[in-house]
């Protein structure tokens, strides 16, 4: 029997919309056009693998879940699996990868994945939310938004960490089933005491929402702005999404050096050809002040470690530690020097 988890997930978010549109009319041109959102996503003519991905998460299987706890590093659902519906479970989950962004856990007790499943990520991506976590305002009773936001890992830990509704965006046809599939096993557990569920998901790039929505208390840009070819838009796309006073988190690669020093990849970054703008800090900084934040300070910088970001059991593809030089870690393949991330926090 196929579930109906997808189709479920869709209608929260209209419904979440609906009642926010009553109060925010700009939530109405979004309303508008997410008929076109979703459908694009489901349209084989655009992503030919999204048949076998819808295909994958219908046919997850029902479980008795204990409990969910989305504060938990390894995002874990406790629930008892059957040895067949380990089986099964695994199998389905493998048709989605590459998995990138976790770790999660289905079955078994936290700290305990032995009759569980463990969906150990390319990313450790709980050690990006550890650097990021204590510097955030409260995110209780907060609309987020996480631009960017890969199979929903951080997203699920902003709804964790008690925000009201978390609508995480991106464009890949993947990751947003990687997200239904999670979103299978957490049921109700994210839910308001009304049902409505608080952690949704749309397929869409940040350019593709509506400019000047102001819909957002805190707005999330993680690992997103080295890929845009005009850091400056993309930084007046997330002020527009923010509410007056409202936070960003922007996290990026950055360099060494002072305000004017800031790499432009010639070709690949360490093997990744859509990587455009490399600034250092102070550079950085200076980009969000030009874009009009206030209170814009640097929280945390950090080098990315072959134990952050490897090949597993899930992603089985080249990882870091293939894209470094063999004879010298600080630098890439290419000669520029090794990833080393900046998280900054900034008003609108
Ligand atoms: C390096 S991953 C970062 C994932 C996660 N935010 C993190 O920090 O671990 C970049 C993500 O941004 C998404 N992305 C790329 N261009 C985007 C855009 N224009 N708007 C929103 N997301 C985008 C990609 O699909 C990818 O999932």
């Amino acid at each position: 029997m196929l579930n109906d988890t997808i189709l479920h997930a869709e209608r929260e978010l209209y419904l979440t919309l609906l009642v926010l549109a009553q109060q925010q009319p700009s939530a109405y041109e979004w309303l508008k056009q997410l008929p076109t959102w979703l459908g694009d996503i489901k349209d084989k003519a655009n992503y030919a693998h999204a048949p076998a991905y819808q295909a994958s998460v219908a046919r997850l299987p029902e479980l008795t879940v204990n409990n969910v706890n989305l504060n938990s590093d390894t995002l874990t659902i406790e629930a008892s699996l059957n040895e067949s519906q380990r089986k099964q479970t695994t199998a389905l989950l493998k048709q989605l990868m590459p998995w990138r962004k976790g770790p999660f856990q289905i079955g078994g007790k936290i700290g305990d994945d032995e009759s569980g499943i463990k969906i150990d990520t390319e990313w450790h991506s709980d050690w990006k939310w550890q650097r990021v976590a204590p510097h955030l305002g409260t995110l209780k009773g907060r609309r987020v938004l996480d631009v960017g936001g890969g199979s929903g890992y951080h997203g699920w830990r902003m709804a964790g960490a008690g925000a009201d509704t978390v609508i995480i965006i991106d464009p890949s046809c993947l990751f947003y089933h990687q997200f239904m599939a999670i979103r299978h096993f957490v049921g109700t557990a994210d839910a308001h005491e009304t049902g409505r569920y608080r952690t949704h998901y749309i397929p869409v790039p940040l350019e593709a929402l509506p400019e000047h929505s102001q819909l957002f208390d805190t707005v999330f840009s993680m690992g997103v702005l080295y890929h845009r070819q005009s850091p400056f838009e993309h930084l007046q796309q997330l002020k527009g999404q923010l509410v007056k006073g409202g936070e960003l988190v922007l996290e990026t690669l950055v360099i060494e050096g002072d305000a004017n020093t800031v790499l432009v990849p010639h070709d690949r970054y360490a093997q990744m050809n859509n990587v455009y703008f490399l600034p250092s800090v102070a550079a950085l900084i200076g980009w969000l002040e030009k874009a009009g934040f206030t209170d814009v300070r640097c929280v945390d910088v950090a080098m990315t470690s072959t134990e952050e970001q490897r090949k597993t059991e899930w992603m089985t593809y080249h990882s870091l530690a293939d894209f470094l030089d063999p004879n010298d870690a600080t630098k890439t393949l290419e000669g520029y020097p090794a990833p080393m991330r900046a998280t900054i926090i900034a008003n609108k």
